[in-house]
């Protein structure tokens, strides 16, 4: 069942239940902020004191950071501004009792032509079944060639962040934003502090190991990935979080970032997608 829901202040999102699963999308950002299989904990970490607000990222789903990762665009607010942008409902489909398909499409208007000076058509596929899988098409519609750096920014939750363990990165060279230098990753990556890095030439599927589970995340369209963990004294200060959040949850986002940007010519497209799907350990 496909549902438009509204809560009281007028936030609008599409609530998705099949057989498999059941997921929250909200139209601002098409930002997904709740994906739970059947009788299981949710995959998705959600902070109890996200904002639900016009103009105002959603903390934790998966907010779209496009057209530009980060700080990568000085013109461009932090992460780009889809994440914050109302997209159009486009078509959905209940493909089976276990699979439905939302898409959310996103166009150049006068607003965001001032701030990106490129037309564009940005079109979001979601497949909610028992694992969950997103495509972002960017088509340009411009006359110029346009540089993109993006993110499927997805916030993971992990139970307890002691039991983490991520593995596919060995050997992957990456940035480390916090000291800005470049590095190179000897064997699986812990979470134990502060991490804010971006890993390029990542070209197999990456594990989040918890406890009772095993995440699996295959990219497509991608060679970099960013993990991001604010740990104790950033999580105070950063917005729509509580003191303590930092111990549940990983941000493991499918990215083209950094040295892994791309250029699409007039008229080209370029797909990022990401599959997560899961093993129960217990
Ligand atoms: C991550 C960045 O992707 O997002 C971090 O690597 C940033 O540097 C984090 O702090 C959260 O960003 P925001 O804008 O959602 O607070």
């Amino acid at each position: 069942m496909i549902t438009l829901k509204k809560l009281e202040n007028g936030f609008e999102y599409i609530e998705v239940e099949n057989q498999s699963a059941h997921a929250k999308i909200a139209l601002q950002g098409a930002h997904i902020f709740h994906f739970a299989r059947h009788h299981e904990r949710p995959i998705l970490w959600l902070s109890q004191k996200s904002d639900f607000k016009k103009g105002v990222a959603i903390r934790g789903g998966v907010p779209i950071c496009w057209p530009a990762f980060a700080k990568s665009n000085p013109d461009l607010p932090q992460h780009g501004f889809a994440r914050t942008a109302m997209w159009t409902l486009g078509e959905c489909q209940e493909i089976d009792a276990h699979t439905t398909e939302i898409t959310l499409i996103l166009r150049h208007n006068q607003e965001r032509l001032k701030l990106w000076h490129y037309k564009f058509e940005l079109c979001l596929s979601i497949t909610i079944s028992d694992q969950l899988t997103m495509a972002l098409k960017t088509t340009n519609l411009d006359t110029r060639a346009m540089k993109l750096t993006q993110a499927l920014h997805s916030y993971f939750d992990v139970g307890a962040i002691s039991d983490v363990r991520i593995k596919g990165l060995d050997q992957k060279p990456y940035h480390d934003s916090l000291k800005d230098q470049e590095k190179v990753q000897e064997g699986d990556l812990f979470i134990t502090k502060e991490v804010d890095v971006i890993y390029q030439k990542v070209d197999k599927r990456i594990q989040l190991i918890t406890k009772d589970s095993i995440l699996n995340i295959d990219n497509s369209g991608s060679s970099s990935l960013v993990v991001w963990n604010p740990w104790r004294e950033k999580c105070k200060h950063t917005s729509g979080m509580s003191e303590g959040d930092y111990l549940q949850f990983v941000c493991i986002e499918s990215a083209n970032a950094r040295e892994d940007f791309r250029i699409i010519p007039p008229g080209g497209t370029h797909i990022l997608s990401a599959t997560i799907s899961k093993h129960r350990i217990i």
